[in-house]
């Protein structure tokens, strides 16, 4: 597995996935796709290209855009429109279009290679009314998943892959699901070696967070150019928590998996920081405060968004028995590069963060 095609390689995922994993096996030839949707995207291209990776404008939604491309051992489909909020107040085409149809060409050319193919999924993709149903207790700082549960796939440790699945979930998780149940057919009909990561929260140096996608880089750039932020819905105090997991620690457990594709085909797994890398937005407030010394102004809106959820803690126990893999980089850590990140690019970074 030395040839490698990563799509949304210029993306927060792709572009870290594609550096690290050409830093560890200098012998892979890594190709990323991108079609620079992304604001921010673009930073990543000399980024990819002093590692020596080949950067390839191209985008998913055509097929044309794979033509030219050499026999490619695995695909890392990290593309995608990441927005749990897109087209909810707008046409859903482009999410559509990206994260399903685009998907389905990428399995295409998979098929056409015999490539392995290694899904970058969400926790999205559980619905969110189940998630509503989550007993939590309200504790100083955050929410905290309680012992006792009425679902399946729910306990201490966060939500597994038995969590039910009916229910509506958000057009962008829906649009993930659907290409999680395309994957399946072509493992099992096709006979496509594929791996399936619902991830929760990742961040790290390099995303652009926005107040749509990427909460943690948001909140660290609010303080760092001393701008304001809001605590929203669930009273408006701040105390929804998610787990985060950092770039590298996503990176070590892909890395694993490329060299143990065949021992886990067709499974699907979740992957998060779990209880111990989470956090509430309160305490994220905290932790940026101390790094930053900088306390900003956070207004109160009570009332909750559309398609919020009060807590998503990933329990990572099925992945962590077959690979041993856990998350490492705690938050104080992962915010510490961040701002380190943000300071060292203040000039790249101002007309997209700030
Ligand atoms: N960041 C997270 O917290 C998170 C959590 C769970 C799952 N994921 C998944 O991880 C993957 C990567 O997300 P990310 O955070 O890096 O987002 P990102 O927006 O930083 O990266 C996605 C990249 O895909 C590109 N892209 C969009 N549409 C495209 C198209 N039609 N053709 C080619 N390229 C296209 C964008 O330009 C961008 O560079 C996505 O599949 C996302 O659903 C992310």
């Amino acid at each position: 597995m030395k040839t490698i095609l990563i799509t949304g390689g210029a993306g927060f995922v792709g572009s870290a996935l594609a550096l690290e994993l050409k830093a560890k096996h200098s012998d892979f030839t890594l190709f990323c796709l991108d079609n620079l949707k992304r604001r921010g995207s673009e930073l990543n291209i000399p980024r990819l290209k002093r590692a020596g990776i080949e950067f390839i404008h191209g985008d998913i939604r055509n097929k044309e855009d794979f033509d030219g491309l050499p026999p490619i051992d695995l695909i890392i489909e990290a593309s995608a429109e990441p927005s749990v909020l897109a087209g909810l107040n707008s046409t859903p085409d482009y999410l559509l279009n990206t994260n399903l149809v685009g998907t389905i060409n990428c399995l295409n050319f998979a098929l056409k290679n015999k490539s392995a193919f290694i899904f970058l999924s969400t926790s999205r993709i559980y619905p969110i009314k189940n998630l509503e149903k989550i007993n939590y207790t309200e504790d100083n700082t955050r929410f905290t998943v309680s012992p006792i549960q009425t679902l399946l796939g729910v306990s201490e440790k966060g939500i597994s892959e038995n969590f039910p699945l009916n229910g509506s979930r958000s057009l962008y998780g829906t649009s993930k699901l659907t290409s999680e149940l395309i994957i399946q057919e072509y493992q099992e009909f096709y006979g496509l070696r594929t791996v399936i990561n619902r991830c929760g929260v990742l961040t790290g140096p390099w995303q652009m967070g926005k107040v749509d996608q990427g909460v943690v880089v948001l909140w660290a750039a609010r303080h760092f150019w001393k701008k304001g932020l809001s605590y929203i819905g669930y009273g408006g105090t701040g105390k929804q928590v998610r787990d985060i997991l950092h770039t590298k620690d996503l990176f070590r457990l892909v890395d694993w998996q490329i060299q143990n594709i065949d021992r886990i085909n067709g499974d699907t797994f979740n992957v998060g920081g779990s209880n111990e890398v989470s956090l509430s937005l309160l305490e994220l407030t905290l932790l940026c405060e101390k790094i930053t010394g900088n306390t900003i102004p956070i207004s109160s809106i009570a009332e909750t968004r559309q398609a919020d959820i009060p807590v998503y803690i990933t329990d990572n126990s099925k992945i962590s028995a077959i690979s041993g893999w856990k998350p490492e980089i705690k938050p104080l850590q992962i915010m510490t590069e961040i701002f380190t990140w943000i300071g060292e690019n203040e000039k790249d970074l101002e007309s997209i963060l700030k």
